[in-house]
């Protein structure tokens, strides 16, 4: 049976997070599935933005005496208790893209550069797999891929330094048991960084319960910190050494005022900060995390599990019919994601749903990405969203010409 909007108006009543939405800046009638690939704003952040500026017209240099300079390890220690990390085990600064290179150089300078293997999976995001990539290159590794799918056991030999993953994969959505792998790696001798872009925010991370040592994120998902919002890195604290990280930027020595012209590594997660960072871009993201630490996690994660259960039940009947295929995983391995394959329409369709309000996004090849983000999506939402999907796919609306030219982001 479908749900009927009833139902979904009485889950809604029952919503112990329903009060969060206000807090949200959202276009009038836009259902937003996208908070997957970008958050949405948080009322805050405008006050915040504009609190900044006015610093910058006021204070001016002095601005980084007034909270500027420390924001990357204040927001660390915001950001800590929402992926199970403790104070002074996070720091938010540069890209994943950045702090994964920084963190391959940090582990194998620790490990003494006894391995020569990096392992990467294939089908990750790609920047995890580029940069592995990239870094091998550089300082003299090989890298190697974990083809999608096959067990890590097929890859992880004596030679393998550091293992990349994703505990949750952008395209399907699939939730990897961290605990049960981080030991698995680390009894082969081997260390794993995690990538948290589609898990922190999502659901309840716990890094120092299943014994990672080593992750990376981004904020500008599902932490609504906004467009290019720093990303952090996590290092637990019992592997904080003195080593080098290979970005050895200013920001990160140990007296950066004091000009010295030798590098000599800060302490703690300070020596993985590189140079000056945007103080602007900072600004929102600390005002999105100051809500978060309101947000009771596992309420989150059920209502996740609910909202795209909900979004699939209401439109079950129709993916046979219309070539549809499901590839969400069941709730015990999923991010916060549903995944719909219509290899020859996927494009279409989700053009014509953004047409009429309802974001989503599409990878290749014909995956149709829905988001689902508690703190700003109530049931009635989705119950909208799918009766929206239901009526471009059942008006065969998607064939519009309109709808076939490709964007540049998708
Ligand atoms: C899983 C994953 N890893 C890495 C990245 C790249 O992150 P960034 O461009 O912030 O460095 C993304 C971006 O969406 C991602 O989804």
């Amino acid at each position: 049976m479908r749900p009927t909007l009833t139902e979904a108006r009485d889950l809604d009543s029952r919503d112990t997070l329903a009060a969060f939405k206000a807090h949200f800046a959202l276009p009038d009638g836009m259902l937003y599935l996208d908070g997957n690939s970008l958050g949405a704003q948080p009322r805050a952040a405008r006050d915040a933005l504009d609190a900044t500026r006015d610093q910058w017209r006021d204070a001016l240099v002095g601005g980084w005496n007034q909270g500027w300079f420390d924001a990357p390890e204040r927001l660390g220690d915001l950001l800590a208790p929402l992926i199970g990390a403790r104070a002074g085990e996070v720091l938010v600064s540069d890209s994943i893209t950045l702090n994964l290179f920084k963190l391959l150089g940090y582990i194998t300078e620790c490990q003494g550069r006894a391995r020569p293997v990096i392992l990467s999976e294939g089908g990750n995001f790609p920047a995890d797999g580029y940069i592995a990539e990239g870094f091998c290159r550089s300082a003299g590794f090989e890298h190697r891929l974990l083809p999608e799918g096959a067990p890590l056991e097929t890859h992880l030999d004596t030679q393998v330094a550091v293992v990349v993953l994703s505990q949750v994969n952008y395209r399907t959505g699939q939730l990897r048991d961290m605990a049960d792998t981080t030991r698995r790696i680390h009894a082969q001798g081997a260390e794993v960084i995690w990538d948290l872009a589609h898990s922190a925010g999502a659901l309840a991370v716990d890094l120092q319960g299943s014994g990672a040592r080593y992750a990376v994120g981004c904020t500008y998902k599902y932490l609504n910190g906004g467009p290019g919002a720093p990303g952090f890195l996590y290092v637990r604290g019992e592997c904080q050494r003195a080593a080098w990280q290979p970005l050895s930027g200013w920001h990160g020595h140990t007296q950066p005022f004091a000009f010295e012209a030798d590098y000599a590594p800060a302490a703690g997660m300070t020596r993985f900060r590189t140079g000056t960072h945007s103080a602007l871009a900072y600004a929102p993201l600390e005002a999105s995390l100051t809500l978060w630490q309101e947000v009771d996690i596992a309420a989150l994660r059920a209502k996740s599990l609910a909202l795209a259960d909900l979004f699939r039940t209401c439109l079950t009947d129709l993916f046979e019919i219309h070539g549809i295929e499901d590839i969400t995983p069941p709730p015990a391995q999923r991010g916060s994601q549903v995944g719909l394959i219509q290899r020859e329409h996927g494009y279409a369709i989700v053009q014509a749903l953004i047409a009429r309000g309802v974001i989503g996004d599409y990878r290749e090849p014909g995956l149709m990405r829905f988001g689902f983000t508690p703190l700003y999506l109530s049931h009635v939402d989705v119950w909208h969203a799918a009766e929206q999907f239901r009526e471009v796919v059942e008006s065969a609306e998607y064939r519009n010409p309109r709808f076939q030219t490709r964007t540049e982001v998708t």
